[in-house]
Parts: C-alpha cells; sequence; structure tokens
C-alpha cells in the first residue's frame, strides 16, 4: 500500500494522506541552521546542534505521536483546521505534503479556502521562512481567524526536560509588534536569542503556553483558538511559546501570502544590549529585512532550488529503471548530504540529546558525500581527525557545536582510527588534492600536538598493528563497527551503558571484522605512503598488512565463511561450532573486500553462505541463528529480540559490504538483488508494512526471525546512505575515481543492455555510454575516449573539458 508517489520531474515525495504508518520528515537547512519537519508540520529547528541550541520543543515518543512543531490554527466560522492536518485534526477536503530536498510544501483545503505553507531555510541563514498562501476558492468573503504556534525550547535539549525547578522559572520573552523575541537566559551567559515574526500587523499575541493552550487542553484544542481570541500573554517563567493571531478577509478568488520568520541569532558580548534588560534586535531585524517581501522569499527559495540542481549535477544517471534513477540521482544524494550533516544526532528515532558526530560514522558518511561538495568534505576530514588521540586511537563522538571529543562516551572502539583512512583516500581520489596529507591537524583538540595529517593516517594504522591479540588479530576493544557485539563487557547491571562501562580486565577479544578493514585500508595506507614518496613507511605498512592476510587465513576461516571473533576467552564467535550466531555479515563483507584467500576460492564460499544462511526476503541479517538468550559474554547483540537491530535484524549499513564483495568476484545478479531488497525506492509498495518513508534508507529492516520481517525502524541517519550509494555508483555501475583518473568496470544483472551516466570529476565532465552486447555481468572490451580507442578502462583526461566515453562491456 502507498501514502503518496514520486514526483521526478520536481524531485519530490508527495504524500496525499496525513496519517502515514509513521511521519514521513524531512530536513530543512544544509549548514549551520537545520529543521526537522514530517509530513503534519511536527519537529523542531535548531542551530549547529540539536542538543545545545534547540530552538522549538519536542516531545519524543509522545501520545499522540508527533507532537509539537510549528503549527497554524484556522478558525473559519466555527470550524477550526490546521493546513497540515496535525494538531487539529480537522478532517480536510485536501491534502498534500511535497517533501523535496531542504523544503517542504503542505497545502490543506477546507470549505474553499486554501491554505498551503512552504518551509525552508534559505542558504547561508539562520533562520526557517513558512511562506503561507491563503486563497480564497469559495464564491463568499471569507473572514478567518488565524493563529501560528510554536513552543520555544530552553536551548540545552536535555535541560529542557530534566532540569524543571529551574526551568519552570527561567523563561523570559520580548514582543515588538509582530515579533515575539525568545531570550531566555539571555541575561547570564548566553549571547543567543530566537524570534517568530510575521511580516503583517498582527491583532493579537501569545508567549505562555498555558494562556493560550489551557492548562489541561491538547494542542489540538487551545483555548485561545478555541474562544477565537488571543490573550496578549507575556511569559514570565512556565512555558514561552510564540503565537501571532491575525484576521485575514479574503475576497472570493482572491489570495494573500504571509511570511513567517523563525530566526535565530547571536550578539557580540559588547553589543548585547539595546538598553537595560532590552535585547539588541539589530540583527533579527536585519534577517527580517531580508526576507520582507514575497519577491525576496521566492528568490532565496529559487536559489536554494539552484543549489540542489548544481549539487546532483556531478552524478546523474540514465538506466531506464525509474526507480534506480530517483534513488541514484535524487534521494540517495540527498541523504547522504542530510547524514553528511546531521551524523547520528537528530533524526524521529535519535533524540539529539544522545549522540553527537560519530567518529566512524562521520568518516563514513562521508563517501556518500565527498563529490557533492568536496570542500566541506575536507574540513569535517580535519575536525574528526582533530578529535583524534596521538596513539591513534580516538573519541568515539564529539559535539558539534564545540568540535570537541565526547568525554561521556569516551572511546577504545577500535575499528574507529581506520575509517579515517577511508575517508581520506576517498578525498584525495575525488579531487587529486594531496595536500590535505600536509595539513597541520592538532590531537586531542590541542594545537600543541599538531602534526600533518599523514601522521593521523599513520597513528589510525598503527594503532590496530600495536593493538593485536594472541591470533595476530585485531583487539576489539569495547566494539568493532557492531557496537552491541560486547565482547569484553560482561554486563550485569540494568543500569549501565553496553558502550560505554568500563570492559573487565585481560581480555583479549579479537575482531575478524577490523581485521579485514586493516586489509583493505592498510593496503589504501600503503598506496598513499607510496604516492607521496614515503617508500619505507609503505614497506613496513606493506608487512603487517601481509602478516594480516595470513592471520585471518589461519585463524579466521571456519571452513563454509570467515569467523566474527574470538571472544574474550579466546573461544571462536560466528563459528559451525557455536549453537547460535554461527555466521555473522561483517567478517563476510569485510574478508570478502579485502578478498583474503580469493584464489583458495574462500570468497565465493563465504559469499555462497551469506546467501544461503543470512539472505531472506527483506535483504541479508546480520547472523544466523538469532541470539535467544543474553550471553553474559557477547553483551548487548544478545539483548534484542530475534531479528531486531544487530541480534538477526536487516542491519542495511553492511549489506552494500555484500554487495560490493558479489561485485569484486563478477557476480552482479546477486549485488543487484540485495540492493534492491533494502532501497527504499522499491519498497514504496509495501509502504505499509516497511512503514518508514519510502525515499530514504532506514538502519534497520526487522529480520526473518523477527515476529513482522519486513517493517523498518530508524530512517535518515545511517551509514546505509553513504554505503549504498558508493556500493550502486561505485561497484555496480562501477563508476569509480581511482587516484590516477575515473575507472570504469560495471558489475550488472547480464540481462541489463546499458546505461549512461554523466559524471563530473575534478571539474571535468564525462558523458558515459555503457553497452552490454554479450549480456555479461563484468568486463570492459572496447573504451572509446571522444572517439578514439584506448587501451584500458581509466579515463584521466582532467581538463576541465566535456568528454565522451564509450565503453562497451564483454
Ligand atoms: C549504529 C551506529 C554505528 C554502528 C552501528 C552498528 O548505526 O551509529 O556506529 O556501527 O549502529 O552497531
Ligand atoms: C545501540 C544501537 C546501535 C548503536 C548503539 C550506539 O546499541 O543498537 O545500533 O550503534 O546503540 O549508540
Amino acid at each position: 500500500m502507498k501514502f503518496g508517489f514520486f514526483d521526478d520531474i520536481n524531485k519530490e515525495y508527495v504524500i496525499t494522506t496525513p496519517a502515514t504508518p509513521w511521519p514521513w520528515i524531512n530536513y530543512l537547512g544544509n549548514e549551520d541552521f537545520f529543521s526537522l519537519i514530517s509530513n503534519t508540520a511536527g519537529g523542531y529547528a535548531f542551530y549547529k546542534d540539536a542538543k545545545y541550541r534547540r530552538l522549538i520543543r519536542y516531545r519524543y515518543n509522545n501520545v499522540p505521536m508527533d507532537n509539537g512543531g510549528r503549527y497554524f490554527y484556522i478558525k473559519d466560522g466555527e470550524t477550526i483546521w490546521s493546513p497540515g492536518w496535525k494538531p487539529v485534526k480537522t478532517e480536510l477536503d485536501h491534502y498534500e505534503c511535497r517533501h523535496g530536498l531542504s523544503y517542504t510544501k503542505i497545502t490543506g483545503a477546507k470549505e474553499g479556502l486554501k491554505a498551503e505553507v512552504l518551509f525552508f531555510v534559505p542558504l547561508k541563514s539562520w533562520c526557517e521562512i513558512q511562506k503561507m498562501t491563503l486563497h480564497n476558492t469559495s464564491s463568499d468573503i471569507k473572514k478567518i481567524k488565524l493563529f501560528s504556534f510554536l513552543e520555544w525550547c530552553l536551548w540545552n535539549a536535555e535541560d529542557d526536560q530534566n532540569n524543571l525547578q529551574r526551568n519552570l522559572n527561567t523563561g523570559e520573552v520580548e514582543i515588538e509588534g509582530s515579533t515575539l523575541y525568545h531570550k531566555t537566559e539571555y541575561r547570564e551567559r548566553r549571547n543567543h536569542y530566537a524570534f517568530y515574526h510575521v511580516n503583517a500587523p498582527v491583532q493579537g499575541f501569545d508567549t505562555d503556553r498555558e494562556s493560550f493552550v489551557g492548562l489541561y487542553n491538547e494542542l489540538s484544542e487551545p483555548q485561545a483558538v478555541l474562544d477565537g481570541k488571543p490573550r496578549n500573554s507575556h511569559a514570565h517563567g512556565w512555558s514561552p511559546i510564540a503565537s501571532h493571531y491575525l484576521e485575514v478577509e479574503l475576497k472570493p478568488g482572491e489570495k494573500k501570502d504571509l511570511i513567517f520568520i523563525l530566526g535565530y541569532v547571536e550578539n557580540p558580548d559588547d553589543k548585547k544590549w539595546e538598553s537595560p534588560k532590552v535585547i539588541n534586535k539589530k540583527p533579527a531585524r536585519t534577517l527580517i529585512q531580508k526576507y520582507d517581501s514575497i519577491q525576496k522569499v521566492d528568490r532565496a527559495f529559487e536559489a536554494l532550488k539552484d543549489y540542489w540542481v548544481a549539487l546532483l549535477d556531478g552524478f546523474v544517471l540514465e538506466s531506464g529503471d525509474e526507480k534506480l534513477d530517483r534513488m541514484v540521482n535524487i534521494w540517495n544524494q540527498y541523504q547522504c548530504m542530510v547524514t553528511f550533516n546531521l551524523s547520528r544526532s537528530a533524526s524521529y528515532f535519535e533524540v539529539g540529546i544522545g549522540r553527537g558526530m560519530g567518529f566512524r560514522d562521520s568518516n563514513q558518511d562521508l563517501i556518500g558525500f565527498v563529490h557533492q561538495i568536496p570542500e566541506r568534505a575536507r574540513e569535517r576530514i580535519i575536525d574528526i581527525a582533530s578529535t583524534q588521540f596521538e596513539d591513534g586511537g580516538a573519541y568515539h563522538q564529539y559535539q558539534p557545536l564545540t568540535k570537541r571529543g565526547n568525554d561521556a562516551i569516551g572511546g577504545n572502539f577500535n575499528d574507529d582510527p581506520l575509517w579515517l583512512i577511508l575517508s581520506t583516500s576517498e578525498y584525495i581520489k575525488e579531487t587529486g588534492d594531496y595536500s590535505i596529507l600536509d595539513e597541520m591537524v592538532p590531537f586531542d583538540n590541542d594545537e600543541s600536538l599538531a602534526k600533518p595529517h599523514f601522521e593521523h593516517l599513520k597513528a589510525s594504522f598503527y594503532h590496530v598493528v600495536n593493538n593485536l591479540g594472541p591470533h595476530g588479530l585485531p583487539l576489539i576493544g569495547r566494539a568493532d563497527w557492531n557496537d552491541c557485539l560486547n565482547l569484553n563487557c560482561f554486563s550485569t547491571d540494568p543500569n549501565e551503558s553496553f558502550q560505554t562501562t568500563g570492559n573487565k580486565t585481560g581480555g583479549k577479544a579479537e575482531s575478524l571484522m577490523i581485521a579485514g578493514l586493516f586489509v583493505v585500508y592498510g593496503r589504501e595506507f600503503v598506496t598513499l605512503c607510496r604516492r607521496i614518496g614515503k617508500e619505507q613507511d609503505a614497506k613496513e605498512a606493506q608487512k603487517y598488512v601481509d602478516e594480516m592476510v595470513e592471520a585471518v587465513k589461519h585463524y579466521g576461516w571456519d571452513g563454509e565463511w570467515f569467523l566474527r571473533a574470538y571472544d574474550y576467552y579466546g573461544r571462536k564467535v560466528g563459528s559451525k561450532e557455536n549453537e547460535e550466531g554461527k555466521i555473522f555479515i561483517e567478517s563476510q563483507g569485510w574478508c570478502g573486500m579485502a578478498q583474503i584467500g580469493k584464489e583458495e576460492g574462500l570468497i565465493e564460499k563465504a559469499l555462497d553462505s551469506v546467501k544461503e544462511r543470512l539472505d531472506c526476503k527483506y535483504g541479508i541479517v546480520l547472523n544466523n541463528p538469532a541470539f535467544t538468550k543474553y550471553l553474559i559474554e557477547y553483551g548487548e547483540i544478545s539483548s534484542y529480540p530475534e531479528g531486531y537491530k544487530e541480534n538477526a535484524g536487516i542491519f542495511c549499513h553492511n549489506n552494500p559490504w555484500i554487495m560490493i564483495a558479489e561485485t569484486m568476484i563478477g557476480r552482479g545478479e546477486y549485488a543487484w538483488n540485495y540492493y534492491k531488497k533494502i532501497c527504499p525506492a522499491y519498497l514504496e509498495d509495501i509502504s505499509d508494512l516497511h512503514r518508514t518513508e519510502p525515499y530514504v534508507y532506514a538502519q534497520m529492516i526487522a529480520g526473518k526471525d523477527a515476529s513482522k520481517p519486513g517493517e523498518a525502524k530508524n530512517s535518515w541517519l545511517t551509514g546505509t546512505a553513504a554505503w549504498n550509494y558508493y556500493a550502486v555508483t561505485r561497484y555496480i555501475l562501477g563508476i569509480r575515481p581511482e587516484y590516477d583518473g575515473l575507472r570504469i568496470d560495471p558489475c550488472i544483472p547480464p540481462d541489463w543492455k546499458g546505461f549512461n551516466v554523466k559524471r563530473k570529476l575534478r571539474g571535468t565532465t564525462f558523458y558515459i555510454k555503457v553497452e552490454n552486447p554479450k549480456s555479461v555481468s563484468k568486463g570492459v572490451v572496447k573504451v572509446v575516449l571522444d572517439g578514439k580507442v584506448i587501451d584500458q578502462n581509466l579515463i584521466n583526461t582532467f581538463d576541465g573539458g566535456r568528454h565522451e566515453v564509450l565503453v562497451i562491456m564483454g
């Protein structure tokens, strides 16, 4: 069952019924100011950091679902309704929500009045614009009462929910004409405030929640709206809100526009006040002026659209499969921007207070984004590397506002360091910019410890070498990529976190996943050393990589697949000898991508085992059989019911590792089938089961052992976005930037006749036409560059021009 449709021309998903199986959201803003907005206008806004600079209060996991946002109430005679359906939930004559690229347009109509609201964050601006167009489609004069509404968060979203004994006293506002200012804590250590403005004279307002809503009313029935009368309240403490009241008259057929602006302002310390107790509103007025006419707002909106057109122009696919095209050309790239911006911090599943930017997560997110804005990717790599420790270890997370490592989470996840080699090498392959390796980057944010970025990669590499276990395999630490495989934790206390609790000492648990990862990015490190003339470094490093390959062959092969790990006691994890969790996906993916034992046929065997034991209708599950009981020596993974999350859920993030490994052994059909199973556009028809948005990936789909296989959770902020984009573009379509140029090496199902790709790389545009006359999966027999046959499938003409490339497979 569907709840809308894709509008590919406008690059929108159009939701046609408001009661979707879960709120289907979108993100506004691309740099400093961000908003989450659901299809019923729920959600919130924040500046840079969803924890420390939350502008709007939002109640997660509330009843009813998705409560709080930027709401409008229209009182037309006795009928009260909201254009986005919620919160009033009056049945609408017409409803539509168009989620586009960094904007959302919601339209509702009732009894001859149409209200359309366009929400977006203009480029380079710290505000959310809400352009409302009211249209009287009836033949009578309409006199309506319009109330806007949002509830302020007292900045620190965690404290906001915790510290009520203080919070209920601190709230402060100022009111000036049609602008309602929120200035809680401004008198003390804050230099920032927020405002909500409308570009028309108001006939009233409210800033105190209780006065507007009523103490025991729901947001669906604010007392002021029921009465059709604002209270003109001035908040002192309690819960400050911002609500404008406007009386609007519309002649038959008439249209009127209103511009609402939710803005954020910072003042220099010496310019905080206009006069005693009166905040300096100058920057707010300047911001308001920037968007005080429809022309200005429309221009800003056009600029945003142009921005996305340009961004998406770097990779354009024509495959003949509209679902594939819309994912590759629009939605997957879009999701990659969002994960790049927000890591795992704020979504409808991540509450924005627990997690900042993840070291491993953000490095991986970067590979789906680097072609869009390489300069921002570079900056991000430096930010991440700056939180690394001198021994190569890393804080697991850092706060976006301060860019400082998060002490509460700590470090010691032993896969973390290696992902820095991934992101850096992908950046160089995209840009050819080796200078990043010379950039001076601090360790642990201490400038006095700064060293060239290359030394960070070296520290990453040697962090593995210096932390090997009894089998010569990498020690796992708290956990590797799988946060829930806690082999050293031994937790009996339900009040402690599996990830952050101190490990039992003396543990020697080792990870085959890190081993494969090390071989892949260890080789990459060796290559980088060679390319910048560090031959000695390369030689030494190569030795360790070779040793790791041997260690995996000796101690990591279980007969039909790769082991997952050795536990604290040195016992096998992910082996046929185990009762449950006999096989895991991660080590098949990484040892597969590392091609360890390829000659001996190990990769094919391992991937066949994946197919046989882990594959199911909705994707590849993480492990099998699922754990049916809590195993103290395995930790959180065995805490989940079977089929969910890391316990045999389809953890979409790791599925593309298998796809890539499949393409490396030439099995295009397998890779493609795996791709389609988890790719949201192909799941649109089962949205009622899948539940999350059909335009973005979810982290997890319930696996074959779950009570409801196929049901997804945790959409948007997941490494799945970057890895699937990477798998489909670099390995299935095979359009792959390498240090020396653009490699074209597709691995597709044999029945594909071919496809076209436009790919920009290093300022040069390639129009690539792939033909598959012999119905093969892999193999290129002829490459024609601008009409001339060349003898390789690597294109290295970077002259800033346009080139045509014909690739014949066979
Ligand atoms: C989550 C985390 C990621 C981790 C994965 C598997 O997606 O963000 O860091 O690798 O779970 O546990
Ligand atoms: C939970 C989640 C996992 C995530 C981890 C880190 O264990 O299951 O996916 O990576 O938390 O916060």
